[in-house]
């Protein structure tokens, strides 16, 4: 009997596999966790400031902070269907828990792509020049207001949705930590904790050598 060569291949390379994520997929995962953190803490802060030049200040910050975390999701989304490693699912997770992993993510990157789109049009109805990042942008169009309260509204609804979503994600990394005690937490930290096993085969396997993948998986 003759077992394929492909088989032993592809064993040796699956055992190769590190069960963590690339250091460009963690080093911009934790930039947009720190700009997310400061968009909320800005204009939380906005709401509960008196004087109109320091609100003035926060809401110049967090339209900032918005834009850059516009960048850092293109940034991320590019590196993520290019070249970035995705470590497999542990074999304990199900097919039902892998598809809600992945859908919960595509949400992410969805919101925070339409979260700060929404932040700019309201910025934009609102018929005056503001600055993003230092830059000054320029007026497009004249005040409507209708708009920036469509679009006002938006951007809060939206923001609580992003503020759920996050909640899940971060309740399902902490379960996989306490309860499961799986590697996934691990795979996604900034620092090696030394614990993380090299096995599987990568989820986008095949990415890297240019097969189009929808979200590289
Ligand atoms: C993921 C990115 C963002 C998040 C999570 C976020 C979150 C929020 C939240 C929670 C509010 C308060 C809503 C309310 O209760 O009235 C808000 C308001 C606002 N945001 Fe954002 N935002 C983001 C991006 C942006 C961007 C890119 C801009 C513009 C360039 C922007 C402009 C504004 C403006 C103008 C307000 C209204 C402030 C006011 O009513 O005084 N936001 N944002
Ligand atoms: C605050 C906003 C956050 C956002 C928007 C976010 C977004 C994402 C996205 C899109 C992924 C998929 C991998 C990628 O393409 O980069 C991911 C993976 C992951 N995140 Fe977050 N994340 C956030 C916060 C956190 C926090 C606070 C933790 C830890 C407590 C965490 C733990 C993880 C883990 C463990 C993975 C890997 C899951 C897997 O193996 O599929 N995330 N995150």
């Amino acid at each position: 009997m003759t077992y394929s060569t492909f088989d032993s291949e592809d064993c040796a390379q699956a055992r190769a596999k590190p069960r963590r994520f690339d250091r460009v997929t963690i080093g911009l995962h934790w930039i947009t966790v720190l700009l997310i953190v400061g968009l909320f803490a800005s204009i939380w802060s906005l709401e509960a400031v008196e004087d109109g030049e320091t609100a003035a200040l926060l809401l110049t910050l967090h339209r900032s902070l918005g834009v850059a975390l516009l960048l850092a999701a293109v940034t991320r989304l590019g590196w993520r269907l290019s070249r970035a490693y995705l470590p497999p699912f542990p074999a304990t997770m199900g097919q039902v828990q892998q598809g809600a992993a992945k859908l919960s993510e595509y949400g992410l990157y969805a919101l925070m792509f339409v979260q700060p789109l929404t932040g700019l049009v309201q910025s934009f109805t609102r018929g005056k020049a503001f600055v993003v990042l230092g830059a000054t942008m320029p007026v497009v169009m004249e005040r409507d207001k209708a708009l920036t309260r469509l679009f006002h509204d938006l951007h809060e609804n939206v923001a609580w949705v992003l503020l759920g979503l996050i909640a899940l994600h971060v309740l399902a990394a902490l379960f996989h930590r306490i309860v499961v005690k799986d590697e996934v937490l691990q795979s996604m930290l900034p620092w090696s904790t030394g614990t993380v096993r090299k096995a599987g085969r990568a989820r986008n396997e095949g990415v890297s050598a240019g097969r189009p993948v929808s979200m590289a998986e």
